[in-house]
């Protein structure tokens, strides 16, 4: 088995061991991790800014919590997130991102938990188990995030989406995973989960629907926005629970 040695700052990640909350959300983009930190946390304060991936923490209704960017895919938010439970000691990462939907009742702008995390990827083979692997995202985070969007009123789905490692198919068939009730796509879930696992930590992926693969809805960058809000506030309430 390949156990790395545990040693902070990393060549990804320049933080300092204990500069990283225990619970960390995750956009994929490094301009939303700042604009998250800016705009949800109180005292932010840069901790990691290697390849432009900027982490902060700061705290959110007095508790400490980081956000950084997973990047795009799930090589990218392997190694980060890998990094974060394995060095840094976080125990909860809360993906916030978006993903593109496969079924009629999931509509843009609308709020998906991903409750498992199905994959084209080839990530589970490392484990070498004699079987495949279901990404699961964690019960602790998935109950408190359902409470927490039920109590806000804002429209949400829990089930099953796709990791897939491509954004552009060359043969389009992306679509087969609904007929299994898959409910949407995106990048980055089913790696994290299986870190998670591997880890023995939790971790969540909360998606706002900004594209629909069956009808062709699309979000404009302002609707996206006030859908990110509300996505943001679920997170970052979850985050606060975890901190109690
Ligand atoms: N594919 C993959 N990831 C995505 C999509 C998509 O259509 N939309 C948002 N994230």
């Amino acid at each position: 088995m390949g156990e790395h040695k545990t040693s902070t700052p990393t060549p990804h990640n320049s933080a300092r061991l204990g500069e990283i909350a225990k619970t960390v959300l995750m956009p994929g983009d490094p301009l939303r991790a700042k604009m998250i930190a800016e705009t949800f946390l109180e005292g932010a304060k840069l901790v990691n800014n290697v390849r432009d991936v900027q982490g902060y923490t700061g705290t959110y209704d007095g508790v400490p919590v980081s956000v950084m960017a997973s990047g795009m895919g799930m090589p990218s938010m392997g190694i980060y997130s890998y990094e974060l439970y394995n060095f840094y000691d976080v125990d909860n990462i809360i993906r916030v991102g978006t993903a593109g939907s496969f079924h009629k009742d999931v509509k843009v702008r609308d709020v998906v938990l991903a409750e498992g995390a199905c994959t084209d990827s080839n990530y589970a083979a490392q484990y070498a188990l004699p079987g495949t692997f279901s990404p699961i995202a964690s019960y602790k985070l998935l109950s408190a995030a359902a409470s927490v969007a039920e109590e806000m009123g804002v429209r949400f789905h829990v089930g099953n989406v796709v990791s897939s490692d491509r954004f552009y198919n060359d043969v389009e068939n992306s679509l087969d995973w609904a007929k299994m009730g898959v409910l949407a796509v995106e990048m980055e879930a089913a790696a994290l989960y299986m870190n998670a696992a591997r880890a023995g930590k939790h971790a969540l992926a909360i998606c706002t629907v900004s594209d629909h693969l069956v009808t062709g809805e699309d979000t404009t960058v302002e609707e996206r926005q006030s859908s990110f809000t509300a996505m943001m506030e679920i997170a970052l309430r979850v985050a606060a629970k975890m901190g109690r």
